[in-house]
């Protein structure tokens, strides 16, 4: 890719846990399905069975995928958008009110939060100053009343990797006799999902299908009475102008012509995955979470947020550089170094708040920026996180780059500031880095 300092560099993605390229097999698998593309569950035609059953074998692999085979009869997979339509999915189907306790952390990413702030009251469980909370802390929330009627927790952080331990927080709840929701968006891909769990969301997009599908698995019997969160064509048996025969679940769920590449892109995402297995894909991982977060915790004037050495993370950095803006440190690496990372919040405004020490007067101070149009002033942290395909050398790329933007040496370019999107831009007629053919709206830090 084209420098804004001039020359070349290969592109170095870090930004995994926003999402992940296709594997082979997932792209073959699109291409495969491709020529016999038809509507799912709508035609009679051969293209339309083919595409009905590959479609139906997704969905079979997906329920397997969480749970070997025994999920098969009493579960059902709805296949939707990404995770946030999953749970605003679930938060809808719930018929939750205001009257309801949602038990959750602060830890979640907004996904996890904003559909419980709406559907009903929330309690949360404070993290520490590391960003963790304790199985303590979430006992008391639990046994605090009233009784919450579902404890909704992600099954791994997008901002600091940390792995809340969700067997363990499961089984207390379920002690409880709380069901849980396990946000699995950064879970799935490194982890196997928690067996326990009585809810999981997930999207393909962070497991190398990007094709626009994502998963919501619960009981079958959750879904089986009651009108669904989408209503339209595809979730009904009868349809007259006064009433309607809702179909069965899952297809009662999926109102609208799903998403079959989706579907068979996270089906073969699975199958490389389950290929690879869970012992490789975690020792990779662990040797970059290692020399990621040791290695810039090293550099004089960076701090990693979130845990320390002693527990594990996913392959995540979120780090901040002292007297660097974090969307400038972001620019610095694309334009000067070829690498791509993500900075602001992440969607995860409260925990990152947290992390960071931000106190209720600054907050009022960004809300009343934001208010007037201005996201400049919006604090934040800058975030690598790797793939399965990232090597050390690109980590150690990363590091030597964070090395020289923390040294405080003079940048070779000037940098501009968009006051509305708070996005720094390199001041350079090098091609690609033209500020002039930057689409209006552009911001790369949003949410
Ligand atoms: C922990 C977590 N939950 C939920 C989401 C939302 O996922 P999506 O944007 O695919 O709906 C994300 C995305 O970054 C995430 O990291």
């Amino acid at each position: 890719m084209p420098l804004a300092t001039g020359g070349e560099a290969s592109y170095v993605d870090l930004d995994a846990a926003a999402s992940t390229p296709a594997l082979p097999g997932v792209v073959s698998a699109v291409e495969e399905l491709l020529p016999w593309y038809a509507s799912v569950h709508r035609g009679a035609g051969i293209k339309s069975r083919l595409a009905t059953s590959a479609y139906e074998d997704a969905r079979e692999a997906i329920l397997s995928f969480c749970r070997d085979g025994s999920w098969l009869d009493s579960h059902v997979a709805v296949i939707c958008r990404n995770t946030t339509e999953a749970i605003n999915h679930l938060a809808y189907r719930l018929r939750l009110s205001k009257d309801d306790v949602v038990l959750t952390t602060v830890v979640e990413h907004h996904a996890n939060l904003l559909p419980w702030q709406r559907a009903a009251s929330c309690r949360f469980i404070e993290c520490e100053r590391d960003g963790t909370f304790s199985l303590e802390a979430a006992q008391a929330a639990l046994h605090a009343s009233p009784k919450p009627k579902l404890f909704a927790l992600t099954g791994a952080s997008n901002v600091t990797g940390w792995l809340p331990p969700v067997d363990d927080l499961i089984a207390i709840a379920h002690e409880q006799k709380v069901p849980v929701l396990v946000d699995g968006a950064q879970l799935a891909p490194h982890r196997p999902l928690p067996v326990e769990a009585d809810f999981l969301a997930f999207s393909g997009h962070k497991m190398y299908a990007p094709f626009g599908a994502g998963a919501l698995i619960g009981p079958r019997k959750a879904f089986e009475d009651g009108d669904p969160f989408l209503a339209g064509g595809g979730a009904v048996d009868l349809v007259d102008l006064n009433e309607v025969e809702w179909s069965a679940p899952p297809e009662r769920e999926e109102a609208g012509t799903p998403n079959v590449m989706g579907a068979v892109a996270l089906h073969a995402a699975i199958k490389d995955l389950q290929q690879v297995g869970w012992d490789a894909i975690s020792a990779h991982e662990q040797a970059m979470s290692k020399l990621l977060r040791s290695s810039l915790a090293s550099i004089p004037g960076v701090r990693v947020l979130g845990p320390g050495s002693d527990v594990t993370t996913l392959g995540v950095a979120t780090f901040t550089v002292e007297g660097s803006h974090h969307g400038l440190v972001a620019a610095r690496l694309s334009a000067e170094w070829g690498i791509g990372v993500r900075h602001g919040c992440f969607c995860a405004h409260p925990y990152l708040l947290r992390l960071l020490g931000v106190g209720q007067a600054e907050l009022e101070a960004y809300r009343a920026d934001i208010r007037r149009g201005v996201h400049s002033t919006m604090p934040g942290a800058v975030r690598a996180s790797a793939s399965l395909g990232t090597s050390e050398a690109e980590i150690s790329r990363l590091v030597e780059a964070v090395g020289v933007i923390a040294s405080g040496k003079d940048a070779p370019l000037d940098y501009h500031q968009d006051q509305a999107t708070g996005d720094f831009w390199p001041v350079s007629a090098e091609a690609g880095w033209l500020e002039a053919g930057r689409g209006a709206g552009h911001s790369c830090s949003r949410g």
